[in-house]
């Protein structure tokens, strides 16, 4: 039954908590991870990909001389496993225009906010700093706008008063593993698509923040 899986390539940056989640969902899924790709060497995820016999690669930025050098070696690096679908997890560098193109519609992001709200970095205490009752996390296709891409689907955590931005991260991670794995499994599924700039899921569109887990 392999040749029926979607094969995904997760890129990383760090301690790879949501790869994990994709890690273990897959043994159940209709996906399989063919490659980890990290631009940090050292980064937590790619043990956890090797613990379980996933390949795994490093192409840090700072070995290319400028952003669109780094982000052609990362494009060959990702297409040299022919996968149907990149799947960022805690990536944290800024892909190039020609990147997001070449991978348009078969490339996720997962983002820890209520996108539009709060893009970039510092969510969890943006979010604490401007006093919101709700926080959560996004997933979205990415394209040339930074978290800027359709939303595919959120879910929500409660802020309370004494929440720091240590007690929402973790709060939200929790929300992440959930929801990751299954907007995934969307997409491995064939219902899930990006069209004329619009996330699509079973055909229909989806409205802007998309399919709301817990409303
Ligand atoms: C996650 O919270 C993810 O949403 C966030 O980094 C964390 C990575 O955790 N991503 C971004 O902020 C992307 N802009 P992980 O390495 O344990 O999965």
């Amino acid at each position: 039954m392999e040749s029926t899986h979607c094969k995904i390539v997760v890129l990383i940056s760090g301690n790879g908590s949501n790869l994990q989640a994709l890690i273990d969902a897959s043994v159940h899924s209709n996906f399989k991870i063919a490659a980890v790709i990290s631009n940090k060497a050292d980064a937590f995820g790619l043990q956890r990909a090797q613990r379980d016999d996933i390949p795994t690669a490093v192409v840090e930025h700072k070995d290319y001389e400028d952003r669109n050098e780094f982000d052609r070696a990362l494009m060959e690096s990702i297409d040299s496993y022919s996968p149907d679908l990149v799947v960022l997890a805690g990536f944290m560098r800024i892909l190039g225009a020609e990147f997001v193109s070449h991978f348009r519609g078969r490339i996720l992001n997962i983002h820890p906010s209520l996108l539009p709200k709060f893009p970039g970095i510092n969510t969890h205490q943006r979010a604490l700093d401007a006093k919101e009752k709700e926080h959560g996390v996004s997933v979205h296709f990415v394209t040339e706008e930074l978290d800027g891409g359709p939303v595919i689907a959120q879910d929500r955590v409660k802020v309370s008063k004494d929440d720091t931005a240590g007690s929402l991260a973790e709060k939200v991670l929790e929300k992440e593993h959930l929801l990751y794995p299954k907007v995934v499994s969307w997409y491995a599924a064939g219902r899930l698509k990006l069209e004329n700039n619009q996330a699509t899921l079973d055909g229909s569109a989806l409205p802007e923040g998309g399919v709301q887990v817990h409303p």
